[in-house]
Formats: structure tokens, C-alpha cells, sequence
């Protein structure tokens, strides 16, 4: 079987039920992924239900407060992004009629929305076939095809993400964005991967060369 239709077999079985998995809506969609960027689900998943409680569409958010957004946000860190957020919130309500643009090349050009971000929200709601590449991606990439060049080298980040692309399922590319992510996140984790009951055992070429510690690799700065 290829590599992402075991990434969602594996996926369909083992994924955490999160209240953003249960809708394609862009702002519950967007709202999730500036979130879970440097943070865990666990920590951001009372800031979502909070967010989402107090603001439940993007009309609401861009008419609140900033200071009342930054409150809600206390705790969850680099507070660029609910500036960024707040900024996004107003743009999209005021200059876009609240519609979300709809397509990954689009989706780049709002503010605190990178390639990654812009990624997820393009697979996960309109089903556009670009892959995500985050810490999980990279980790289990770099594992499973026994890959050593640096990921936070120029190198490293063009040859992760032409990978990544080459293996999306164009069929449902939003559940193997967030597939591989679990896998990642659940799975090949970076301290004690559950190699002995890994569904990828067969074909891992780091299992295979004993060098799953040692992946990714990560150039010192
Ligand atoms: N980390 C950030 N976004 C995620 C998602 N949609 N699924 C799993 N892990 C994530």
C-alpha cells in the first residue's frame, strides 16, 4: 500500500476527535491552524473553544476589542498572532464580505497566514492537493525515507516540501495533511516512537539502519 493510504488507514482509527475535525468552515479552519502553530492541541484546544464561544463568526471577531482579544489569548504566547489574527479578522469582514479566500496562492496574501497555514486551510476546506510540512511532517519523512539533510537548512526545506507535495492523496488531501500530522505528533514521536507497533516498519529505512534517534536532523545555528 502507498505511504499515505497507510497514513489514513492508520488515521481513520487513531485520530483525536477535535472540534475543528467536525467542520470545513474557514474561520473554525484558520482560527485552529494560527493556533497549533508552536503550540500543542492540548494547550490550544481551551483557547479554540473559548474563541470560538466568544467570537463564533469572523464578523465578531473583527468587531471586538484588540485588548479583549489579547486577553483571551493570554497564555498561549507569541502575541504577533492575535495581532496578525485580529488584523485578518477585520480584513476578511470588512474588504471581503466575511467569505474566505478560497485557494492556497490566495490564501497567502492575508496577514499571519504562511505557507503552512495557508496549506491546511486550502487542503482542509476546499480540498486543494498541497501538503503541509510541520515538525511532524518533517520528522516522519525524514524517518521513514532515512533522510539527513538538515530541516531548518534552505536545502532541507525545499527538498521536505517537494517530498511532501509528491505524496498527498489528491483524493482527500486535507485528512492526509492531518493524517500524517497525528502520525507524527502520536505515533513517530520524537522520544520513544512506537516503532514495534508501527504500521510503516516494513518500509522505514531509519528503523531499518538503527537510526531513528537520529532523525530529522537539525542544523545548529
Ligand atoms: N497541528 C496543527 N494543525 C493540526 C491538524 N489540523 N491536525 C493535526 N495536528 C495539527
Amino acid at each position: 500500500m502507498v505511504l499515505a493510504k497507510q497514513l489514513i488507514y492508520w488515521y481513520l482509527k487513531n485520530k483525536r476527535e477535535l472540534p475543528w475535525r467536525k467542520t470545513k468552515n474557514p474561520y473554525h479552519i484558520w482560527l485552529s491552524e494560527i493556533m497549533l502553530q508552536q503550540t500543542r492541541v492540548a494547550q490550544g484546544l481551551p483557547y479554540f473553544l473559548a474563541f470560538t464561544k466568544e467570537f463564533p463568526t469572523v464578523f465578531d471577531l473583527a468587531k471586538a476589542n484588540e485588548s479583549k482579544v489579547l486577553k483571551l489569548w493570554q497564555g498561549l504566547g507569541y502575541y504577533s498572532r492575535a495581532r496578525n489574527l485580529h488584523f485578518t479578522a477585520k480584513y476578511v469582514a470588512e474588504e471581503l464580505n466575511g467569505v474566505f479566500p478560497k485557494t492556497y496562492k490566495e490564501l497567502l496574501t492575508l496577514k499571519g497566514v504562511g505557507d503552512y497555514t495557508a496549506s491546511a486551510i486550502a487542503s482542509i476546506c476546499y480540498n486543494e492537493p498541497v501538503a503541509v510540512v510541520d515538525g511532524n511532517v518533517y520528522r516522519v519523512l525524514s524517518r521513514f525515507f532515512g533522510i539527513d539533510t538538515p530541516i531548518n537548512s534552505n536545502k532541507g526545506v525545499k527538498e521536505f516540501k517537494e517530498l511532501a507535495q509528491t505524496l498527498i492523496d489528491t483524493s482527500q488531501p486535507g485528512v492526509y495533511n492531518q493524517a500524517i500530522m497525528d502520525f507524527g505528533a502520536l505515533h513517530c514521536k520524537p522520544q520513544n516512537p512506537l516503532c514495534h507497533e508501527c504500521p510503516l516498519a516494513d518500509s522505514c529505512v531509519a528503523l531499518a539502519k538503527n537510526q531513528v534517534k537520529n532523525l530529522p536532523v537539525k542544523e545548529k545555528t
